[in-house]
């Protein structure tokens, strides 16, 4: 576990020579989405992590093919990646989309998108920041729904508040429907990063 860190901490460094904010996307897959949003807004600094090698390995493919200078990928899990992350990088945009839904009742707590996770993601985050989530799970999509109103440190857009990027991923491509959330952190403070231990969920294939 300490190794992993001090690996991912290696691969960071050159990534954030200076502290600044950042375009995070969780478990990006392929990269498709984030390849086109680095295209498109190429001021911004976008990295996606996923746990699955194969996925990581193609979308630098992609992101060398486009010479994307301001996209990386990273092979890392979400909350460890949070953790190695060097003082002062912010995460100004969080894109979850299509995140593993853990349908099966017992496993929901395997869920990434739970309230200790936004507590984390909120040590992070500077006011204003905001988080895109998008699911074809309806149940997914209540659970983040019905512990919402508890969260201090996050809330939901005004309805109606445009994305700033459209772009189709592998899985919404496969799903029949899909609901979108966008949330932005309040200026609550946020529990010290340190304190804040969010589980770090088993890979997806023990579902
Ligand atoms: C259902 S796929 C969606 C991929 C892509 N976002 C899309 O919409 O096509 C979920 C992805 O999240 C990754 N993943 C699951 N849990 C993760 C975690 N804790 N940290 C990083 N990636 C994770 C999986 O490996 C998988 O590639």
């Amino acid at each position: 576990m300490a190794q992993r860190r001090a690996d991912l901490r290696a691969k960071l460094t050159p990534i954030f020579p200076a502290p600044r904010g950042i375009v995070w996307e969780i478990g990006c897959g392929h990269g498709h989405f984030l390849e086109r949003y680095a295209a498109e807004f190429p001021q911004r600094l976008c990295v996606g992590v996923d746990l699955a090698s194969e996925r990581i390995t193609r979308a630098l493919r992609k992101s060398e093919r486009g010479m994307l200078l301001n996209c990386h990928f990273i092979r890392a899990e979400a909350v460890e990646f949070l953790r190695a992350l060097p003082e002062g990088v912010t995460l100004d945009e969080i894109w979850v989309l299509f995140p593993d839904p853990w349908p099966k009742k017992r496993h929901h707590k395997n869920r990434i998108l739970q309230p200790a996770f936004f507590e984390a993601l909120a040590a992070y985050a500077p006011t204003e920041a905001r988080l895109y989530f998008r699911t074809d799970s309806t149940d997914y999509f209540k659970a983040v729904q019905g512990f919402l109103p508890a969260l201090k440190t996050w809330k939901t857009t005004e309805i109606g508040e445009p994305w700033p990027l459209e772009h189709e991923t592998v899985f919404q491509a496969r799903a029949e429907s899909y609901q979108s959330l966008i949330l932005v952190r309040t200026s609550h403070p946020a529990t010290p990063a340190k304190i804040i231990a969010p589980e770090v969920p088993p890979p997806a294939d023990s579902k």
